[in-house]
């Protein structure tokens, strides 16, 4: 397969692995419906490959990986598994619907995992390489390999299991700098030493998998790609474990903007970034720093007035790509209080939204209700608009009203709420230090439960003071974290919000784990 998208010789297999390095970040976690969306937009944008999880980590994980296989079509669902014999069949039998389907299969080849880690000796990870590369292959035709903690194994070894691994079917090898150890030179150095001492390494596509240690992931990864890798292995946002892994983004724009000194191409459709890294951002709750690189709030701004000046002049004397390029059009006046239903019609269809008549009617309602609130509505709005309504849909709690009072005077403040509960509606009065304490604990006296409030994060959608307030509350239970998101115009509504979508995805995970757990 992955031979088949390589004909190009400069062609960079984009392989992302959002949901499964990156949701392996403490806090990350996403539920089912949100990993189908992300994997759906993925898949839209043009990635290779989508590595949808680590089928033998969880039931949740096999089902994730399995759902995707189901509804991905044109990218390859790839699925995770360490050497062992168990590992690998869970993975294939998750990837079983998959149109276009591919094993990953790892161990770890350093001296110090194999000795600390693994406790094996270098010969039983050798043969368990090709035993597990075999038997990988027993399922599937394409089958990539990847020595663990790569960029520190003993050169002679790695080329060892490499030549294995490929002997054994593997046709796509990854070098993963696991700890984000390497640096750009040496990295390049070890692609072009291991390509040039394998024998058969021209039957294979090489891969490098970067994490951000020491802020190097990109670096690394462009450097590989230079010395001859073909495949680079990323996140959106750059999420992952520690400092996270190499940014999807970054990667892409970088091929784009350079591509006079890099003459090598990927098929993402770079217009579709923006778009991805708001719904990466609103499912895991990481926000994006605001001077992150292509898809920060300030990377595309312009603050010095010497910047300004020259911006206005000509663009291209501070900006070295369009933020069209990336699909941010920010500040775009789309519709207004006079819109009529057709017009949102049309916009719905060119944000890419593909949604049921009723969702579409209430969408429409809603955005009417916004745009008497808010002079602009913005494109940030309506989807922030229709991503609550399809997010909130099918909660068994809901939000029907809220009421706050608060100010410096000496009454506490109150919140007295309304929640819908399987139907039922049920209200009180509740008090705290704030208004935000106030209203949850209204929530928590409408429907006990015992979990730790792990973040509470507020963000505007656009600018200005009547913009939508975009909320994201994490809650933990048991070890278990969900992210909840709530939008409003008004910040405390979109809190609650928030709030009752975290716990309406506890109940979720709830249900599945113990069903005799159901109730509150
Ligand atoms: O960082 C790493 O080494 C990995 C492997 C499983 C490829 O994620
Ligand atoms: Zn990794």
């Amino acid at each position: 397969m992955s031979a088949e998208i390589n004909t190009d010789p400069n062609r960079v297999i984009i392989f992302d692995t959002t949901l499964r390095d990156g949701e392996q970040s403490p806090g990350c976690s996403m539920n089912l419906e949100e990993k189908l969306r992300v994997a759906k937009t993925l898949e839209g944008m043009g990635v290779d490959v989508i590595e949808a999880g680590f089928p033998i980590a969880s039931p949740g994980d096999f089902e994730a990986v399995n759902a995707v296989a189901k509804v991905v079509k044109d990218s390859i669902v790839c699925g995770l598994a360490r050497s062992g014999k168990m590992d690998i069949d869970s993975a294939a039998e998750a990837l079983k619907p998959a149109e276009r389907k591919r094993i990953h299969t790892f161990i770890s080849t350093s001296p110090l995992h194999m000795e600390k880690k693994l406790q094996m000796t270098p010969e039983e990870v050798h043969q368990a390489v090709i035993d597990s590369v075999t038997r990988a292959r027993g399922y599937v035709e394409d089958v990539e390999w990847s020595p663990e903690d790569g960029t520190r194994t003993d050169h002679d070894f790695l080329c060892k299991c490499v030549e294995s691994a490929i002997k054994a079917g593997a046709s796509t090898i990854n070098i993963p700098d696991t700890v984000g150890y390497t640096m750009p030179n040496e990295f390049a150095e070890l692609i072009r030493m291991v390509r040039e001492r394998v024998p058969n390494s021209d039957k294979a596509v090489f891969s490098v998998h970067c994490h951000n240690d020491l802020g190097l992931a990109v670096a690394n990864s462009l450097a590989a790609v230079d010395a001859g890798a073909r495949q680079v292995e990323c996140t959106i946002n750059g999420i992952g474990e520690r400092a996270g892994n190499a940014s999807l983004e970054e990667v892409v724009m970088a091929l784009r903007t350079r591509h006079d000194i890099m003459p090598y191409s990927s098929a993402i459709v770079t217009e579709d970034i923006t778009k991805v890294s708001r719904l990466v951002s609103g499912v895991t709750g990481f926000n994006v720093q605001p001077n992150k690189a292509i898809v920060g709030a300030n990377a595309f701004a312009h603050e010095a007035g010497i910047h300004q000046d020259g911006v206005l002049k000509d663009v291209r004397t501070y900006e070295i790509m369009t933020p069209e390029s990336v699909g941010l059009t920010t500040n775009k006046l789309v519709l207004g209080k006079h819109s009529g239903r057709h017009a949102f019609n049309e916009k719905l269809k060119e944000l890419g939204y593909e949604i049921g008549d009723n969702a579409r009617q209430d969408a429409f309602r809603r955005f009417k209700a916004l745009a008497d609130l808010k002079k602009d509505v913005f494109d940030e709005d309506i989807v922030a608009l229709v991503d609550d309504e399809v997010l909130h849909s099918d909660d068994r709690i809901q939000m029907v009203s809220l009421e706050i009072h608060c100010g410096t005077v000496h009454n506490p403040p109150k919140a007295s709420l309304t929640l819908s509960v399987d139907g039922a509606e049920k209200s009180c009065d509740g008090f705290g230090d704030g208004p935000v304490d106030a209203a949850f604990n209204c929530i928590k006296e409408l429907f006990p439960h015992n979990t730790r409030l792990q973040l509470y994060q507020v963000s505007a959608v656009t600018q200005g003071t009547d913009a939508q307030a975009e909320v994201t509350v994490r809650l933990e239970e048991d070890g278990k974290t969900v992210n909840g998101q709530g939008t409003d115009t008004d910040t405390m509504v979109a809190s609650v919000k928030a709030y009752v979508h975290a716990l309406n995805k506890l109940l979720v995970k709830r249900e599945k784990t113990a069903p005799a757990a159901l109730s509150a």
